[in-house]
């Protein structure tokens, strides 16, 4: 029964009494004015009249059914809907509220949207828990009246991890059961032991290279001096690769550290494309390649910009460029303006037909209006990547060419650089690539306002 019914049929009662005590008062009136009951009598009649209804009265009241009443000999309490449906709509995580039988009473539009409830009117909450430990903890929490509180994980997808709370209403029979997505604090976790990981081993590998060659200096190649040159040159080279390893390491905790406070200075993002390509001319020359900028014709908005760290951007996207061509070929550096972010973004990474593209980091809009924008566009005649690799450029030490077991050393850091620097900009990050073509990075952010 629920607290409505109960609530109609007191009403009901209330009445029954008034309607039957007024009805005996008037006419035992009538008859005391007439003459044909004598005042006592007529008072009497209506004491016992009126003590009869009060009888009616409690017996009807106690008429609940009686699992309710044994339950709640107190008062009559309802089945269901014990937690104000308004608190729980008030919670921004997802909540329901069961009650006897694991009947779903309530919840909230969170709850709704992870388990889809509305098409399902009525459901219990095995219908859409699949867990059999929070279902279970559910009934004892149901059974048990004390107040005991209840939380556990559940795995509910390969990356997907939940808490679930369940907890007993006070001086209620139903229970709330609240979730908590873990999945992102999980994930953070796990990239961050990960990134350790990492970090380490990228950092012993050369290091072991060199202490490997000091043995070898020490023991078996004692006398061997014609050999040392060469061992030298191997450990020098190693030695050099941690130096980057750290470098790199080092810029992307700045670039961590410093990502709350956006950029702030005004910068010309022609003369900041100019600085990066001059430092790199030699690189390129030195592998043979030949490195071209087209530069917009008319002058640029100024942007809102770190400078420094953008410089690092136009650094990685070409070193990359001229680390994975073969000499003789070419790299373009191509930049402008557009109207707003979202044509950047096409201008700066889709210009092939038949290429492989992915968005890798797309550009926070700030306003609907469209927002004038700056792009960049790296383009080079190289391997190509393979497709399966795209979706994870950008991740930390993550190398596509690692399988290929190429020469070509790199620390896998770089373009997880670039992404971190243009998320700081609110700008983009998207490859578009052809195999044994080329392979073009495009960047893009907002220019600054005016
Ligand atoms: N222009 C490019 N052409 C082909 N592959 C590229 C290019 N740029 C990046 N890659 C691939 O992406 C991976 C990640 O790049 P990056 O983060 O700069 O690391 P690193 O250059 O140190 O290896 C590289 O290892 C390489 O496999
Ligand atoms: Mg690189």
């Amino acid at each position: 029964m629920s607290e409505d019914t109960q609530r109609r049929s007191m009403t009901r009662r209330t009445r029954d009494f008034t309607v039957l005590i007024g009805t005996t008062g008037v006419v035992l009136l009538l008859l005391v004015a007439t003459g044909a009951l004598g005042l006592i009598e007529a008072l009497s009649a209506l004491g016992v009249i009126a003590s009869v209804a009060m009888a009616y009265f409690a017996g009807s009241a106690a008429r609940v059914p009686r699992s309710v009443s044994e339950a709640w000999p107190e008062k009559p309490a309802p089945d269901v809907a014990e937690a104000s449906p308004a608190l729980l709509s008030a919670l921004p995580l997802p909540a329901l509220e069961i009650g006897p039988g694991q009947k779903i009473a309530a919840y909230n539009r969170p709850a709704d949207d992870l388990f889809q409830l509305a098409s399902l009117p009525f459901a219990r909450a095995s219908a859409v828990i699949r867990s059999p430990v929070l279902l279970a903890a559910i009934d004892q929490a149901l059974e048990r009246s004390s107040l005991g509180a209840f939380s556990a994980e559940l795995e509910t997808g390969p990356d997907e991890t939940w808490r679930a709370h369940v907890s007993r209403i006070p001086a209620g029979k139903t229970v709330l059961v609240l979730l908590e997505d873990l999945t992102p604090v999980k994930r953070a976790a796990r990239a961050r032991a990960d990134f350790l990981a990492n970090a380490s081993h990228e950092l012993r590998t050369p290091l072991t290279a060199v202490s490997g060659f000091i043995e070898t200096m020490r023991g078996p190649a004692k006398d061997d001096t014609a050999a040392w040159p060469r061992f030298l040159d191997i450990m020098a080279g190693e030695t050099d690769r941690m130096r980057r390893l750290i470098a790199d390491l080092l810029s992307l905790s700045r670039i961590e550290s410093s990502e709350h406070m956006l950029p702030r200075g005004r910068e010309d993002f022609t003369e900041i494309v100019a600085a990066s390509i001059a430092a790199l001319q030699p690189i390129a020359a030195e592998q043979g390649i030949t490195l071209k900028v087209e530069a917009p014709s008319a002058p640029i908005r100024e942007i809102t910009a770190h400078r420094d760290e953008l410089i690092q951007v136009v650094e990685n996207l070409v070193s990359n460029a001229v680390k994975y061509s073969q000499p003789g070929s070419e790299v373009t550096v191509v930049f402008g303006a557009a109207p707003s972010l979202a044509e950047a973004r096409t201008t700066a990474s889709q210009r092939w037909e038949l290429s492989q593209r992915m968005t890798l980091l797309q550009a926070l809009a700030r306003s609907q209006l469209p927002e004038a924008a700056v792009w960049l566009r790296v383009e080079d005649q190289g391997p190509g990547i393979e497709r399966e690799h795209l979706p994870r450029l950008g991740e930390r030490f993550y190398r596509a060419d690692q399988s290929r077991g190429g020469k070509i050393t790199g620390t896998g850091l770089g373009l997880a650089i670039v992404k971190h620097i243009m998320a700081h900009h609110r700008g983009g990050l998207a490859v578009e690539t052809r195999l044994g073509e080329g392979t073009a990075f495009g960047v893009w952010m907002p220019a600054a306002r005016d």
